[in-house]
């Protein structure tokens, strides 16, 4: 970790307020930070390289209307065999470099059949069921607390803020909670029938875990999933990964903008 901070601090000395993590597919946001710096992954030490098709992996800092920002292009996932601690390695590296909200961007397949595809939900909480947390093991107390507190684990002000953002570009955002699995299958009809019965209105195979390992050093996060394709079984369809990447080009320009005008309002209170 030490070695991390004083790689990027070797290259930029920018101190982030805001970060945001770019999901499957959903690049592009990083173009708009300006006097940028790019780190490639594997040139920060300790940092997961990452491997999903349509995964940059570069940490992107600089400026957005005047806020500090952070952008992890590209995150580290459980089902690509990386520890918990390896999938939140980011998250943490970016809250030390002075980062105190987190904007997490997903795909995520539709349970609530009042979502579209290509729809932008607002993730209200979630449903941790990949079986890890990247909190087990010892705890360090320098980053928080043994026993961390998660009855808002995504503030409400911070949806608000997204919301508002939102309607300046006539975007409604719907909300809803994300059931986190470990993939890398996608589920099975019955499993998605199931994960309805317990309340999502989301599926998908990141962000938890980087949820809570933000909420346990005291970061707010915010998290947005694109909704790349309705959940098995929703429709008569199958599930295939171009169209969730499909959708993610489709939809990348509108979330592009959503940040644009999210992150500095975010950054403005930080
Ligand atoms: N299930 C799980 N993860 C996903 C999906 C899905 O249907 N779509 C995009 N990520």
């Amino acid at each position: 970790m030490e070695q991390a901070i004083a790689a990027i601090r070797a290259r930029t000395a920018i101190s982030p307020r805001v970060a945001v993590v770019l999901g499957s597919g959903l690049g592009g946001f990083a173009e708009q930070l300006r006097e940028r710096v790019e780190i490639p992954y594997e040139q920060i030490p300790g940092w997961p390289p990452s491997t999903a098709v349509g995964h940059a992996g570069r940490l992107v800092l600089g400026n957005l209307d005047g806020a500090a920002t952070a952008v992890l292009a590209g995150r580290a996932h459980l089902y690509e065999g990386y520890t918990p601690e390896q999938v939140v390695f980011g998250v943490r590296v970016v809250a030390r470099l002075g980062v105190r909200r987190i904007v997490l961007t997903n795909a995520a397949g539709g349970i609530n059949p009042d979502y579209a595809r290509g729809a932008l939900v607002l993730i209200s909480d979630h449903i941790n069921l990949q079986g890890s947390n990247p909190l087990a093991g010892p705890n360090d107390d320098r980053l928080g607390p043994r026993f961390p507190d998660m009855s808002e684990a995504y503030p409400e002000r911070l949806r608000d803020i997204a919301r508002e953002a939102a309607r300046g570009i006539g975007l409604a955002l719907a909300e809803g909670v994300y059931a986190a699995m470990l993939g890398p299958s996608y589920e099975t009809p019955a499993e998605i029938r199931a994960l309805r019965v317990l309340g999502a209105d989301l599926v998908g195979m990141s962000t938890v875990p980087e949820a809570i390992a933000a909420n346990h050093m005291g970061l707010e996060v915010l998290a947005i999933s694109c909704v790349t394709n309705m959940a098995a079984g929703i429709l008569k369809q199958k599930i295939d990964h171009e169209e969730v990447l499909e959708t993610g080009r489709m939809v990348r320009a509108t979330l592009v903008e959503l940040l644009r005008r999210t992150v500095p309002r975010l950054a403005a209170e930080a």
